[in-house]
């Protein structure tokens, strides 16, 4: 039975560029989410997307010679086929050109026109294209010949002026509104450094959003003044609310069913628009408010950020390439703590693969499966009675309780651990234990019998929980323990108690889950 509906997003990424290891990390730590609260029970809904209009589409396009639709067509392969490789199972991709994207924003604008909030003025100010973010001129750096740059991109930033009519949001009555919802829901942003940081912006006082542009059209035309196209975040931000069925009248319900959502996985340099501009948005069209929005770090390869500009992102295909896709997810959610910055490079990875991967989990299995194949010819041999001082059992035992907290606060890193940790224990099992000797002794059949059935329940459990992580291995050792389909889990609580491995099982030794890496046999990216 459904424990009720579990909902998260990842950003809307912008089509100028193709998915790299920045937007993939976003998208991992969401899909380890959802397959864990689908395996939890839970009816899950997790919306990615691409953000196609505003000016720096149009103009990447323009660059490209291509019309601005045939620029973002092409780049939806690129889209679905970085996630399909990295195996993320989002239940919807919404596109901000499709026509179901443009009636969610015009349904959702119109009722904040209705409400009162919007109202026609002159903008004058500053715009940063590649931000697609107005700026005050006190927040705006100079370059070495004193122009105004972006704070955040430093690139140079535009003059928005000559009397362009824009739509206004009246950001500013929200002010004390947000203040007191902070106060109220003291988990609405995470982690707690970037809610200071918001509580400090917004008490400084906040001003009224220019939410539309006449200058040009590639975007959704306003419902109430069609001369004028929704800003490219009045327009992306509402995809969430169209990917779980937002004013669409072929998904009765679902809306309803999934709103408010649990989480929004961003990166921080987007959480003022998340955590600032979006819950008023929602207060003005009368909404709730989505529980979470997480700001996560971002990936640093020596020291800086990695971006496409700055020529030094690899590409998540480079690196499934040599680690392929379960220790690729496996690194990134383990080794950098979700919410910190973290600097990542081959050398860890390399690092973390043979420790952690090779060394702990795929030993386990291969030592576990090769002695059943000889002492129980391949078969699990029978559970032992009455096992009080087996700690396998006893860890095994502990973990649900412990992952599932870590993993609803989207602490990775601990939830990995912890399992990490039984694997561990069942290394070190093998070594107290002795099996080999126990094999070469015929009164102590039962005892032998005994130690294989824990080892062999205790890898069962460590794929359960290394699942969501790593859905491939873990399919596979199921498979090689002659189980079901891993997919099909709706209640890992119940799989989790102990001797549910039936005997007699079939078990296959298989190849190493994870052969050993070389570090100085590695492919060069640089
Ligand atoms: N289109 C907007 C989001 C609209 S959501 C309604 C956008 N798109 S983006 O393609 O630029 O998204 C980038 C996302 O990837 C951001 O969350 C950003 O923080 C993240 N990352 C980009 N580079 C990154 C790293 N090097 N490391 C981690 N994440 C970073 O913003």
């Amino acid at each position: 039975m459904s424990k009720g509906t579990y909902s998260l997003t990842t950003p809307i990424y912008y089509v100028n560029a193709a998915p790299h290891l920045g937007t993939a990390y976003t998208t991992i730590a969401a899909d380890v989410v959802a397959r864990y609260q689908r395996m939890n029970g839970f009816d899950v809904a997790f919306v990615t997307g691409m953000d196609e209009h505003g000016q720096k589409v149009a103009d990447t396009a323009a660059e490209r010679g291509m019309e601005p639709q045939a620029w973002c067509d092409s780049m939806e392969p690129a889209f679905r086929d970085a996630w399909d490789m990295l195996d993320i199972t989002y239940t919807d991709f919404v596109r901000t050109t499709e026509p179901r994207q443009a009636r969610s924003v015009q349904e959702f604008w119109q009722s904040i026109y209705d409400a009162g909030y919007l109202y026609k003025g002159t903008y004058e100010g500053w715009y940063c294209v590649h931000e697609e973010t107005y700026y005050a001129e006190s927040d705006l750096e100079k370059d070495e010949e004193g122009a105004f740059i972006c704070p955040d991109c430093k690139r140079p930033v535009q003059l928005m002026s000559s009397g362009e009519e824009n739509w206004f949001f009246k950001l500013s009555e929200f002010q004390e509104k947000l203040l007191a919802f902070y106060e109220e829901n003291p988990g609405f942003i995470r982690p707690e450094t970037r809610k200071n940081e918001i509580v400090s912006f917004v008490s400084r006082g906040l001003r009224d959003l220019s939410i539309s542009r006449s200058t040009f059209d590639w975007g959704v035309p306003l419902p109430f003044d069609e001369g004028h196209v929704a800003y490219v975040w009045a327009d992306a931000l509402i995809a969430y609310l169209t990917g779980i069925g937002y004013a669409d009248p072929e998904r009765p319900g679902q809306f309803e069913s999934f709103w408010p959502m649990n989480y929004h996985f961003v990166g921080k340099d987007i959480i003022r628009f998340h955590c600032v501009i979006w819950p008023a948005m929602l207060m003005a069209a009368g909404l709730p408010i989505t529980h979470c929005v997480f700001g996560h770090g971002f990936l640093l390869t020596k020291g800086e950020k990695m971006s496409k500009s700055k020529g030094n992102a690899l590409k998540p295909s480079d690196l499934v390439g040599v680690f392929g896709v379960d220790a690729y997810r496996y690194y990134f959610m383990s080794d950098v703590q979700f919410g910190h910055d973290g600097s990542i490079s081959m050398e860890r990875m390399v690092q973390v693969y043979n420790n952690e991967l090779a060394n702990t989990w795929g030993n386990l299995v291969s030592r576990v499966m090769n002695m059943t194949k000889k002492y129980f010819d391949g078969k699990v041999p029978a559970k032992c009675e009455g096992a009080a001082d087996n700690p396998l059992r006893e860890l095994a035992e502990a973990l649900y309780a412990k992952y599932d907290v870590a993993l609803a606060e989207v602490d990775f890193t601990s939830a990995a651990d912890l399992v990490q940790e039984l694997a561990q224990r069942a290394n070190r099992y093998i070594e107290e234990t002795e099996p080999f000797k126990l094999a070469k002794d015929e009164s102590k059949a039962d005892e032998l019998s005994c130690v294989m059935y824990n080892l062999l329940e205790t890898i069962r459990i460590v794929a359960l929980y290394m699942a969501p992580f790593m859905p491939n291995t873990s399919a596979e050792v199921f498979s090689r323990l002659s189980l079901g389909d891993i997919t099909d889990i709706a209640d890992i609580e119940a799989l989790s108690v102990w001797g549910l491995l039936p005997e007699g099982n079939a078990i296959e030794v298989g190849d190493p889950l994870f052969p050993r890496l070389d570090v100085d046999n590695l492919p060069d990216f640089e």
